[in-house]
């Protein structure tokens, strides 16, 4: 069998810190780094190597997961890493940071350091799949030099769709994430409309259950806003970074409904839902009606 690849984790917060979780549970050598150093330290007594500079991490490290928030971020660490990295690494990006800012990183990388397989892989799945190992990776780039990533991704998810040159992933993410979006306001707008008519989560729950209109994921964010609980699966602001980006990278092709959201989730975290769940627009709505 092929022997596990030494792994650097580079961002440990609710998504990177699962992939750390999994891939010790799964025996794996992992480094791990996070800006706020707190939120490793749960893992060390697991077997996580938490360094203090990203640098340190990636160093000894056969494959480099980058999941920091944005791709500004993401940029700056590579190039910080970039001169340490072990010959011939692999280094897997797996944020959701659009398409201008995975295309810029490739390039960088090939100019920095050729000797690099940038893997683009972002993923579908929210922060309980990702503990569960349960999230689809969205990978793109040369497969045939991506053993070792194969090996993480086998560990930390239920499955690899890959899609084509690196960059593919990243575009296709957007595709996902922009249905997600338009999913969650239809949601929060059909759940106000449905408590309008003396309806409650429940009674519009049943209605969908069984139907071809019963997504599970609708599922789970009428049960966050019936117990009006929205400790963050995937932050607002996220989330609406994800809308601007998907905005950003659509060219010529219109997507007023997308647009508008926006701008919804925009006031929504303004007025300061922006660390609680996306369902959250919800209780946003709600507020703004009373
Ligand atoms: N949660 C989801 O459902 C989900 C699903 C798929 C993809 N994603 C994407 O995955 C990425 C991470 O999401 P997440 O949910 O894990 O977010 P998160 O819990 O907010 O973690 C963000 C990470 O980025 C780091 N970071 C932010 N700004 C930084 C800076 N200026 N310098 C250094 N580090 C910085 C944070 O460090 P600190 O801890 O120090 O702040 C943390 O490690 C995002 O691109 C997100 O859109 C999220």
């Amino acid at each position: 069998m092929r022997q596990q690849p030494v792994v650097a984790v580079l961002g440990l917060g609710a998504m990177g810190h699962a992939f750390a979780a999994s891939l010790l549970k799964k025996g794996f050598r992992v480094q791990g780094w996070n800006r706020t150093r707190s939120k490793g330290e749960d893992l060390e007594a697991a077997g996580l190597q938490l360094s203090g500079s990203a640098e340190a991490a990636a160093a000894q490290a056969d494959v480099v997961i980058t999941m920091l928030a944005d791709g500004d971020t993401t940029r700056d660490v590579a190039a910080r890493i970039a001169p340490v990295l072990k010959q011939n690494a692999t280094l897997v990006q797996m944020g959701t940071i659009g398409v201008a800012a995975t295309d810029a990183l490739i390039a960088q990388i090939a100019a920095a350091r050729p000797d690099i397989n940038v893997i683009d892989a972002p993923v579908s799945g929210t922060k309980a799949p990702a503990e569960n190992a349960q999230i689809l990776v969205l990978a793109s780039g040369d497969r045939t030099r991506a053993e070792d990533a194969e090996q993480v991704f086998a560990a930390i998810g239920k499955g690899t769709q890959w899609l084509g040159e690196a960059g593919a992933s990243s575009r296709m993410k957007l595709v996902v994430n922009s249905w997600l979006i338009g999913l969650m306001q239809s949601l929060a707008e059909s759940t106000r409309l449905a408590e309008q008519f003396g309806f409650s989560t429940d009674d519009l729950w049943q209605v969908l259950e069984g139907g071809p209109l019963a997504a599970p994921y609708a599922k789970v964010k009428l049960g966050a806003i019936a117990s009006d609980d929205y400790t963050p699966q995937m932050q607002l602001t996220w989330a609406l970074k994800d809308a601007k980006l998907a905005l950003e990278a659509a060219g010529e092709t219109r997507l007023p409904a997308l647009e508008n959201i926006a701008q919804l989730w925009q006031q929504a975290v303004e007025a300061g839902y922006g660390e609680q769940d996306l369902a959250s627009v919800y209780a946003w709505l709600k507020r703004g009606d009373e």
